[in-house]
């Protein structure tokens, strides 16, 4: 049977940086901590002045196709997943292809492009795209690009404007992928929610407790989908987990109540049972409210015993030192944790063949999605060249006052351009697309800066 998966994935991080615990918060007048140990987050990635989800997205695709040594008559579809896209017909892979081709002698003219929206899930709805295609047979040995990205922000003063960020992945699905294969089985948790959207508008109407909860809810649901056809899942199964990080706060909640549902009934729970007592039952209980404290009180004391620490820093904590420095980037969040674990792996010298992943997607409206990926044993050669980190330390450090200029450069209802001066950028652009003004019907041109 073919194996269908990510054959290689390259990263592209917004060039301005917002520092969180030393220039957002006393601007604030919050705790540094707040944002440090309550949310985990340390810095926020913003696009520069020239940088747009298009030139993240083409930035990214570029380097990917650069590595891999391929050409456009390799690609067989391109698929952009992204929540901030700025035109409801004209989809942003087009824009995406279009740049590319100014670098390539070839033209994707026989490649299918779309755009994937369902919040953040829609990364990895585009990577089930691409599977279906190859394992249909309809790709003549071609691969898909999928492509992330993401400007994520929020409306200033919003609670969500500490967890923005932007960003792109691009991620080459193939036949006999060199990275890691995908399972077969999935599980989904999908309901009607109105957590968080985007009703005609760029910054999102959130309801952010709400959110947090919806997203263990339907993640609870992912789980015991997949568990429904991939059988019992237990802690040992999986070497990491990444799953969606709007903050890494929340993959700290959603990790408590996953390692407390796969810990029932096995011999780990009778362990912990001497020190925390035993899982509350519901049927052992004559009301909710007993019930939810008593799980309240078990879960405060789960996350303090060593098994699950030791387990939480070995599978988990590994898929957020991405995240931890560039904050959310919505459709490519999980994407970024699966390289951030990959990454760990790799620097660690730790011999990952064959080891799986419990890969978990969320999508704000709400969908969860729970698969799992096997890690192949070229994976090293596909990681050993990112250059995440060294994008991350390249930054420009913005103080407060030009994120306030940066953010109104990016908010589409503000006219930057008021007093008839271009706003600069903060960093030079070289080797890469680059926005370059509006096209008499409204559309949004580039250029490849030498
Ligand atoms: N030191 C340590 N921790 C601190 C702290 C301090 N000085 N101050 C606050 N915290 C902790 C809080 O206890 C809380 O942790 P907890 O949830 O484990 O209790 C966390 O930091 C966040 O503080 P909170 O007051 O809840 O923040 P907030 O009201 O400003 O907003 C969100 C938090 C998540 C609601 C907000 O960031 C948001 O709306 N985000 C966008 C939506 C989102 O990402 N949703 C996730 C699902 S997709």
């Amino acid at each position: 049977m073919t194996e269908v998966g990510i054959d290689a994935i390259e990263i592209w991080t917004g060039k301005l940086k917002l520092d969180l615990p030393n220039t957002f918060a006393p601007a604030k007048g919050e705790d540094p901590e707040k944002y440090t140990k309550g949310l985990g987050l340390n810095a926020s990635s913003f696009p520069d002045t020239y940088e747009d989800i298009v030139t993240m997205g083409a930035n990214a695709a570029h380097r990917l196709m650069e590595h891999e040594g391929l050409e456009p008559e390799d690609i067989g579809r391109i698929d952009v997943a992204t929540e901030s896209s700025f035109d409801n017909s004209k989809p942003v892979s087009t824009y995406i292809a279009g740049c590319l081709e100014r670098v390539y002698d070839g033209k994707f003219s026989h490649a299918n492009k779309g755009e994937r929206k369902f919040a953040c899930l829609a990364g990895t709805q585009s990577i089930d795209d691409a599977y279906n295609w190859i394992k249909a047979g309809r790709n003549r040995g071609r691969s898909a690009l999928v492509i992330a990205t993401d400007t994520a922000l929020y409306a200033r003063n919003d609670p969500g404007e500490a967890t923005q960020g932007a960003g792109a992945v691009a991620m080459l699905i193939s036949e006999d992928p060199e990275l890691v294969t995908l399972s077969t089985e999935q599980g989904y948790g999908s309901a009607d929610e109105t957590d968080f959207l985007k009703p005609n508008q760029q910054f999102p109407s959130v309801d952010g407790k709400r959110s947090v909860q919806v997203y263990l809810a339907r993640m609870r649901e992912a789980l015991q989908d997949f568990e429904s056809v991939a059988g019992r899942v237990t802690v040992e199964d999986f070497a990491y987990g990444p799953f969606h990080t709007p903050f890494p706060g929340m993959v700290r909640k959603a990790a408590l109540f996953a390692y407390r549902h796969m810990t029932r009934d096995t011999a780990i729970e009778d362990d912990l049972a001497e020190e925390i007592g035993r899982q509350p039952r519901e049927e052992a209980f004559d009301d909710d409210e007993a019930y939810e404290e008593a799980l309240r009180e078990y879960m405060d004391g789960l996350k303090r015993t060593d098994a699950y620490q030791e387990w939480y820093g070995r599978v988990i904590d590994p898929t957020l030192t991405i995240s931890r420095n560039v904050g959310n980037w919505y459709t490519g969040s999980v994407h970024l944790a699966r390289a951030s674990a990959l990454r760990t792996a790799f620097e660690e010298g730790r011999d990952l063949a064959g080891e799986r992943l419990m890969v978990g997607s969320y999508g704000s409206g709400a969908q969860a999605e729970i698969h799992a990926e096997t890690v192949q044993d070229t994976w090293e050669g596909k990681i050993a060249d990112l250059t995440i980190d060294q994008q991350i330390e390249d930054r420009y450090d913005l103080s407060y006052e030009e994120y306030e200029r940066v953010h109104d450069v990016h908010n589409h209802d503000v006219d930057s351009d008021v007093e008839g001066e271009d706003v600069e950028g903060f960093t030079a652009p070289a080797e890469e697309f680059v926005f370059d003004g509006w096209g008499r019907m409204g559309e949004r041109k580039y250029r490849f800066a030498e």
